[in-house]
């Protein structure tokens, strides 16, 4: 059997690249450019295009299982190309946008839910996975932390912050049992915590002060939008941001669940990318 991991040189297909890998699993890895990709000892590379199906089949011959990112474009070309190539179940990350109060409103959460019904038409089993926001997503402070400083917008909304590998280690569950067909699982971090307590984490692990500075939401959209991310996005992200300043995000123990440990804290995650940081 076995299992292709697209986006294999992202936050969270790296590392389920490396949980299935760990646990022994036959893997494929692929990139609109693998050969540029960097992947362990033994685990073989495809380049493929979710947004272009003729890329497909070739990264799809012999698979049984998928993780697969969502894009834009390209899911039902895909499910397609997968149930061609008789692919037996698909793991998609997802996100919680699509679950939370704001979807109807929410450009993030009318793309994710356009893949997962493009997914859920398929003759294949499909496991959807709802991550809420990333820890990673701090990495966008690199440039500040280097000057000493925090900046961001609602500093003091709290969020269910979730490490890459959490999001990674329920995926690789499920796509070496085959289990959780049809679900759909809300991943979280195990606790709310604000971005000013994120802040004090990284100050804590750097060994430097950070204090918080904060924006307004127009200067927190300015800088996203430079950081790369598509103009629409950002007022997705600070409404989110302005309700869980009221009510903080709901935590889920499904990590627990799905793979018999708790989801690692902001803490850890600061531990593990201090160099990133450098
Ligand atoms: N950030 C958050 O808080 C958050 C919360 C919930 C859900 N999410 C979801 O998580 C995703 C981001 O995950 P991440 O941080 O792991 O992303 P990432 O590090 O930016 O990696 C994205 C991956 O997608 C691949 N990719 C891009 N376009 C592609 C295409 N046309 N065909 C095939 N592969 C393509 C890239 O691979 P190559 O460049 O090698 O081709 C790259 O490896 C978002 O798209 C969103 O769906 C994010």
């Amino acid at each position: 059997m076995t299992i292709l991991v697209t986006g294999a040189r992202g936050n969270v297909g790296r590392a389920v690249l490396e949980e299935l890998v760990s646990a022994g699993q036959d893997v494929r890895a692929a990139s609109r450019d693998a050969t540029t990709l960097d992947v362990p000892d033994g685990v073989a590379k495809v380049s493929a295009d979710l947004e272009d199906a003729s890329t497909l089949d070739a990264a799809l011959d012999g698979v049984s299982a998928v993780f697969l990112y969502t894009r834009p474009q390209g899911t039902e070309g895909f499910a397609k190309a997968a149930e061609a190539a008789g692919v037996r179940h698909v793991v998609l990350l997802s996100s919680a946008a699509t679950l939370e109060p704001e979807s109807a409103q929410s450009r993030i959460a009318r793309l994710h839910h356009a893949a997962e019904e493009a997914l859920a038409a398929a003759s294949f089993a499909s496991t959807v996975l709802h991550p809420g926001a990333f820890a990673t997503n701090t990495l966008g402070w690199r440039a500040d932390i280097r000057e000493g400083v925090v900046r961001t917008a609602y500093p003091d909304s709290r969020i269910g912050a979730i490490h890459e590998r959490d999001i990674a280690a329920v995926a690789a569950r499920v796509l070496i049992d085959g289990s959780h067909a049809g679900q759909s699982l809300a991943l979280t971090g195990p606790e709310p915590i604000s971005f000013r307590e994120q802040a004090a984490v990284l100050a804590d692990v750097l060994g430097r002060p950070l204090p918080v500075e904060e924006l307004t939401p127009e200067q927190a959209a300015e800088r996203m939008v430079a950081l790369g991310w598509p103009p629409e996005v950002p007022p997705d992200v600070l409404r989110v941001w302005a309700r869980t300043l009221r009510e903080p995000s709901p935590v889920t123990d499904v990590v627990h669940k799905v793979t018999g440990h708790a989801p690692r804290t902001f803490r850890q995650w600061a531990e593990d990318h201090h160099t990133d940081f450098a």
